[in-house]
C-alpha cells in the first residue's frame, strides 16, 4: 500500500497527517491557505517536493475565494497570498519554484476572466502534482542501476513518497531496484529531533516489503566501520548550481563518513529542487526551529525545561563530497557547475518534444 500523500479533491487540498505517522493513517483537509501554512509549518505535510505541490494547491484555494473582478485586482491578493505561503519554510526551495510557476501562470494571462484564471490555476497545480509522479518514477529508473542485488543503502530523514505526491526521491531508487527483483536492504537512520526516518521511512519501506534496520543517528559510523553499507543516498532541500547540497540535518555528518569509509555517497533530487539563482551552499537559507523539538520527544520531555538549544532543520554538504546527483535527467556527475546547466538544457529538450515539464521515465 502506497498512500497518496497530496490530493485534490476538487474543493479541498488532502493530505496523509504526516505528524499522525506511524501510529495512525489520518488524512486532513485544508480549504484556505492559511490551513495550507499551517500543514507545512507543522510538517504535517513535508518534504521539498510535497511542500511544492501543497504551496501551489494553497493558490488555488486562495484564488477560489477571491471577489476581485478586475485583473488587477486578484493579482494583488494573488500575490500577497503566494508571499504568504512562501513565508510557511524557508529552505526547500520547491515551495518558491511552485509559487513562481502559479505566479508566472497568472501573470501570462492578463484577462479579466477572473473564474477563466482561477481554472488555469487548478490545472497548473494539477499538472505540478502529475508531474512529480512522472519525475520520482524517473528518479527511480535512472537510480536503480546503482543497487545491485545484495545492496545495502544507508539513507536519512525521509525522501519517500510521503515527501512527494507518492514515489519518492531516495526511497524511489530503492523501490525501482526492489520491483527489478534486486534484494535491498535498508539501514534507516531515525533522524533527530523530529524522528522522520523513524516515523516515515521505516514505514514506507516495511510497507513495501523491503527489509530495513532502524538505527539511531550516532550508529551511522559503526555500520559503515562494520562494512555493511554499499551506498548513501539521501533526498535535499536545495542545490545551489555548484551542487552544495541542503537536506535534512545530519546529512553533511553522513557524506563525511562516508567519504571516509570509501562509500559512494548520492543525492537523489528533481531539478526543480535546484537553485540555479544560488552559486554555493553558502547562500541557502536554513530554517532554525523551536528548541522544544530538541528538548522533547513527541510530547515527553527528555532535557531540562529552558535549557539552550540550537537547532537548524538542515545542513549543506559540500559538492565535493557527492557521488553523484540523482534527476529526472539522469544522474548528475562532477564538475557540478557545468553539468547541472548541461542537465538544464536537456531538460528543455525534453519539454519542447513532449510539451511537459518532465521527460517520461525509461523503463
Ligand atoms: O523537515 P523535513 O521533514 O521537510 O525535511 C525533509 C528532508 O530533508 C528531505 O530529505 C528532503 O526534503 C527531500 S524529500 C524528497
Amino acid at each position: 500500500m502506497r498512500p497518496k500523500t497530496i490530493e485534490w479533491t476538487g474543493k479541498k487540498m488532502r493530505i496523509v497527517d504526516q505528524t499522525r505517522l506511524p501510529e495512525r493513517l489520518v488524512y486532513l483537509d485544508c480549504s484556505t491557505p492559511q490551513q495550507v501554512w499551517r500543514a507545512i509549518r507543522r510538517l504535517e505535510v513535508r518534504g521539498a517536493p510535497a511542500i511544492g505541490i501543497a504551496a501551489a494547491m494553497g493558490i488555488v484555494l486562495g484564488a477560489r475565494r477571491s471577489r476581485a473582478v478586475r485583473y488587477k485586482n486578484f493579482m494583488k491578493e494573488l500575490r500577497g497570498i503566494a508571499q504568504y505561503l512562501g513565508s510557511a519554510r524557508p529552505t526547500a526551495v520547491n515551495l518558491f519554484w511552485a509559487l513562481k510557476r502559479m505566479m508566472g501562470v497568472a501573470e501570462r494571462e492578463k484577462i479579466d476572466d477572473i473564474p477563466l484564471l482561477k481554472e488555469r490555476l487548478e490545472r497548473e497545480a494539477l499538472k505540478i502534482l502529475e508531474e512529480d509522479n512522472i519525475v520520482c518514477s524517473a528518479i527511480g529508473q535512472h537510480g536503480a542501476p546503482l543497487l545491485k542485488s545484495g545492496s545495502t543503502v544507508l539513507t536519512h530523514c525521509n525522501a519517500g513518497g510521503l515527501a512527494t505526491a507518492e514515489y519518492g526521491t531516495a526511497l524511489s531508487v530503492v523501490f525501482a531496484a526492489h520491483e527489478q527483483g534486486k534484494k535491498i536492504h535498508v539501514f534507516v537512520d531515525e533522524t533527530r529531533p523530529l524522528l522522520q526516518g523513524a516515523r516515515l521511512t521505516a514505514w514506507e519501506l516495511m510497507n513495501q516489503g523491503i527489509p530495513a534496520t532502524l538505527i539511531c543517528d550516532n550508529m551511522a559510523a559503526t555500520v559503515m566501520a562494520e562494512g555493511r553499507v554499499s551506498i548513501v543516498v539521501t533526498g535535499a532541500d536545495r542545490i545551489a548550481a555548484n551542487g552544495d547540497t541542503a537536506n535534512k540535518i545530519g546529512t553533511y555528518g553522513l557524506a563525511r563518513l562516508a567519504a571516509a569509509h570509501r562509500i559512494p555517497f548520492y543525492i537523489a533530487a528533481p531539478l526543480s529542487t535546484v537553485d540555479l539563482e544560488i552559486s554555493s551552499g553558502k547562500e541557502i537559507p536554513i530554517e532554525q526551529r523551536d528548541p522544544d523539538e530538541v528538548r522533547k520527544i513527541g510530547d515527553r520531555q527528555i532535557a531540562p525545561r529552558g535549557v539552550d538549544v540550537y537547532n537548524p532543520a538542515f545542513d549543506v554538504t559540500p559538492a565535493q563530497f557527492i557521488k553523484g546527483i540523482i534527476t529526472e535527467a539522469g544522474i548528475i556527475r562532477p564538475p557540478y557547475r557545468r553539468n547541472i546547466a548541461k542537465a538544464f538544457g536537456k531538460k528543455r529538450i525534453q519539454l519542447r518534444k513532449t510539451g511537459s515539464a518532465a521527460g517520461k521515465p525509461k523503463n
